[in-house]
């Protein structure tokens, strides 16, 4: 920016005497040339710099005598400070162009033998772009249902602007310096992406951007559960995939429309980011038993999913103990009532061991059995000798040897087992009265 041309006429001609006429007394200075580079310039004709950047200051004027030149500096709220002087032409840089440069740049011409002075005095603005990229996201907007875009690019001067656009396609939502734009329900739709492209002065040419994709809830939950009469239930409801993030509510259809149900010493409602758990405590057959609706709602769409409650009595512990008890004894009972009935023999065994600890003798002792079943056979069976011989033989054997004794034992088992066995009693017999019939018939 050049300045300081606007001399009054009779100025210019004593700046022409200074420059062509040594000999006439001082003149000027007239014209203070001042050039700063590289820099741009604001619509207001206000000089800017990049941060960081290298900045080229010059200032050049002429009098007669030649005059000083010298640069003051003034940053905002503070004093004005010397920046250096130098004759006829003062020029310095400035490598680092940082935030504490930003300020007002006088340059003055000053004629010490006259000693007017002129000067020009350059605003210089010191922009810095956000040193991050933007970040963006979606929210419900308070209060209302609308879906809330907002972009942010920090720490940068001035302030940068945003651009909101849809993904593909490009349609614009807005362009602000505040970032925020509003959408209601009908310009959305699920998977449905927006752009935003941050843009500052001495930013990147074609801007910085983020992106946000909106999606619908999903609900993982269970569908049904039990509770006890009097015991406690919780419920729990499991929100994915939701952007921006799902309000959650319970409700209880028993009623159309649905009652949002609110959190008391009933029921306790607690969330966890986008999971929610309802505990009913307490439970009651007729109050809670029935459908439980869980619904995850963001602007973009809503889910529901219906939970069904089954409240049972509570189960009685002595009840069941009591019935365990009771078939465990019938069962014992029904198994002695068994043993006893088939198998009577076991107690005479029983018996018989005592018995033979004391004799000594097993001959002795099977033949006393026999005994007592020949007793009761005797008289009847007399006469029929012949016919039963296989019956009777054995007990003549278990007199003479230890063999025919433990034969008689196996018949006399098999006589009292039944029928069924009846096949095996006679072949055995036949070969067993074979060998009687040899040896002992005699006796
Ligand atoms: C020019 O505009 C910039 C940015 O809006 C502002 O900071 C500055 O003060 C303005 N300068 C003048 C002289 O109006
Ligand atoms: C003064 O300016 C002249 C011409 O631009 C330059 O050669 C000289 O080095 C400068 N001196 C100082 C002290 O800046
Ligand atoms: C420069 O000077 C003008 C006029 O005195 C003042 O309004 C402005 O705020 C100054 N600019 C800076 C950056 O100090
Ligand atoms: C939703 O936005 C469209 C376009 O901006 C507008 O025409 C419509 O009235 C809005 N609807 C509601 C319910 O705000
Ligand atoms: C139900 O929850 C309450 C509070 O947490 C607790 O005091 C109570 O013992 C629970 N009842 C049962 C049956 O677990
Ligand atoms: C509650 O929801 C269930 C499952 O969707 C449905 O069968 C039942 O009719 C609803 N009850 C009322 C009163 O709407
Ligand atoms: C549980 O509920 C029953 C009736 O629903 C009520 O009489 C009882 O006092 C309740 N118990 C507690 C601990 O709240």
């Amino acid at each position: 920016m050049a300045a300081g041309g606007r001399a009054p006429a009779p100025w210019v001609l004593l700046c022409l005497g200074a420059l062509l006429a040594p000999w006439v007394s001082a003149g000027g200075p007239c014209q203070v040339e001042v050039n700063i580079s590289s820099t741009g310039t604001l619509p207001n004709g206000t000089l800017y710099a990049a941060k960081g950047s290298q900045v080229d200051f010059s200032c050049s004027s002429s009098s007669w005598p030649p005059p000083i030149v010298e640069w003051w500096f003034q940053a905002p709220d503070s004093r004005t400070e010397p920046f250096g002087n130098n004759w006829t032409a003062s020029s310095f840089k400035l490598f680092l162009m940082s935030q504490n440069l930003q300020g007002n740049y006088t340059c003055l011409a000053k004629n010490m033998l006259s000693g007017r002075h002129r000067n020009v005095t350059t605003e210089l603005l010191v922009y810095s772009p956000p040193p991050s990229v933007p970040q963006c996201w979606a929210e419900m907007s308070p209060g209302t249902f609308m879906l809330q875009l907002t972009c942010r690019w920090d720490k940068g001067y001035p302030d940068p602007n945003f651009l909101w656009t849809e993904e593909p396609g490009g349609v614009v939502v807005g362009k602000s310096q505040l970032g925020v734009e509003r959408l209601n329900q009908s310009q959305l739709s699920d998977g449905k992406k927006f752009k935003c492209v941050g843009s500052h002065i001495v930013g990147p040419e074609s801007g910085t951007s983020c992106m946000v994709q909106i999606r619908s809830p999903s609900i993982l939950s269970e569908p049904m559960k039990t509770c006890f009469v009097g015991g406690n239930v919780t419920f729990t409801c499991q929100v994915s995939g939701a952007y921006p993030p799902a309000k959650i509510l319970w409700l209880r259809n028993l009623t159309q429309p649905e009652v949002v149900i609110q959190p008391s010493s009933h029921y306790v409602i607690t969330h966890n980011g986008q999971s929610s758990t309802l505990t009913i405590r307490n439970c009651s057959q007729g109050l809670d038993e029935g459908y439980y609706v869980c619904r995850a709602e963001n602007p973009v769409g809503l889910r529901e999913v219906d939970i069904w409650l089954s409240v049972k009595e509570p189960v009685n512990i002595g009840g069941i103990v009591g019935t365990i008890v009771s078939l465990l004894l019938l069962g014992l009972a029904i198994i002695s009532g068994l043993i006893l009935y088939y198998s009577p023999m076991f107690c005479w065994k029983v018996g018989r061991t005592f018995r033979r600890q004391d004799m000594g003798d097993v001959m002795v002792l099977v033949d006393s059995e026999e005994e007592e079943v020949e007793e009761e056979k005797d008289v009847a069976e007399e006469e029929e000798e012949e016919a039963n011989e296989r019956v009777e033989l054995p007990k003549e054997v278990q007199k003479h040897s230890h063999i025919h004794r433990v034969t008689a034992l196996v018949n006399g088992n098999i006589e009292q087992m039944g029928n069924g066995l009846q096949a095996l009693q006679d072949d055995s017999g036949e070969q067993q009265s074979d060998t009687v019939q040899d040896d002992d018939r005699p006796v």
